[in-house]
């Protein structure tokens, strides 16, 4: 087994999931407990589909990119990695959409729907003309905005991080996805749909030592993602949705030239995987998280444990020690 995901993966298998029940009640009819193990899982699966629902509802029906004749997604950094395998899955998937591709660098290969707006995110005044021009070529079509160009910090101490360096970071990392949603959704409330997704890092949540800055400006990400998304909710607004993706180490060159550790648990995601699953929730219009892989889920638990706890299992999973140094 390659990872604890595949085997949750393999275990919550509707199959997988009747036969271990079926074993759990056979070993412990004599207790008279399996009753009762049936009922928790009863509660659990209403409870997992009510959840479901409540992301996917709303006051107006949530249209698919496919329904659109004329339809446009804003995308940050598609160029490569992560971006370019949501690019690649769109313009395979949906044959009338019109990708805005906004990277330092052109896409790697041309193509008619793909229109690339060439723009360093580190400037605000090369963002703010980007986004002045995209308004300019057709801004209320935009129907799918995906925050996705990130850039990572120097490994490096705390007490080494550069001015300039956390500027960046930051600019690319929290100010541009702020500014993208300010000047690009649709009026709150109105008929033009609009679906949001903000791409940040487990980091976030787990601050790991020597990426400090990185870390600090995926948490603010996360932090602008929530106060927006239960903005929208308080005052009942569905024409607006957002997804906040907490995905944990991915198979590009962001953290690449160092060996993962505890892969069991903390396995590599794929690009392409992840791309899929987000375009999933993208169609049907599931707001809210998309974290993974399965220890990710359980960040935020273990940041809230007392200190010792949170240090012994900090230790054991290396996540402190693992990045080499990039002075
Ligand atoms: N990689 C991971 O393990 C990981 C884990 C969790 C979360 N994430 C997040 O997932 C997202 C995608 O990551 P990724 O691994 O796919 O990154 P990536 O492979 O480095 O791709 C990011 C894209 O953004 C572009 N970009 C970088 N700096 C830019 C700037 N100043 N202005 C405009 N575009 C810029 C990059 O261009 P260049 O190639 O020219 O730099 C690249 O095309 C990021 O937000 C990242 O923080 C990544």
């Amino acid at each position: 087994m390659r990872s604890i995901d595949a085997l949750v993966g393999l275990l919550i298998r509707p199959n997988a999931v009747l036969l271990l029940i079926v074993v759990v009640f056979l070993l412990i009819r004599s207790l008279k407990l399996a009753s009762g193990c049936g009922a928790v899982y009863a509660m659990l699966r209403v409870l997992y589909r009510a959840d479901f629902q409540y992301r996917c509802g709303g006051s107006s029906k949530w249209r698919s990119l496919h329904d659109y004749k004329v339809c446009k997604v804003v995308i940050t950094g598609g160029s490569s990695g992560l971006g370019r395998s949501l690019v690649e899955e769109i313009l395979r998937g949906f044959p009338d959409v019109v990708v805005f591709n906004i990277d330092i660098k052109a896409s790697p290969q041309p193509n008619d729907r793909l229109i690339d707006f060439r723009c360093d995110l580190r400037s605000s005044e090369m963002l703010e003309q980007t986004l002045k021009l995209i308004k300019q070529s057709g801004g209320n079509d935009i129907r799918l905005i995906v925050n996705n160009a990130g850039i990572r910090s120097r490994y490096e101490g705390l007490k080494d991080v550069r001015g300039q360096d956390l500027e960046d970071v930051f600019a690319v990392n929290s100010r541009a996805p702020l500014r993208v949603i300010q000047e690009l959704t649709p009026e709150e409330g109105s008929e033009e749909q609009c679906f949001i997704v903000n791409v940040s890092s487990s980091l976030g949540i787990l601050s790991a030592a020597k990426v400090g800055a990185y870390a600090a400006s995926k948490a603010a990400l996360i932090a602008f993602h929530k106060s927006y998304a239960f903005e929208l909710e308080s005052k009942r607004v569905s024409n607006i949705r957002t997804l906040l993706v907490v995905p944990g180490q991915l198979d590009t060159d962001m953290f690449s030239g160092f060996d993962p550790p505890r892969q069991f648990f903390a396995p590599v995601l794929s690009k392409e995987r992840l791309a899929a699953k987000i375009l999933q929730h993208v169609d049907k219009g599931i707001r809210g998280d998309l974290t993974s892989p399965l220890y990710a889920k359980f960040a935020y638990l273990l940041m809230a444990m007392p200190y010792s706890v949170q240090s012994i299992a900090r230790r054991l999973s290396r996540i402190d020690e693992c990045l080499p140094d990039d002075n």
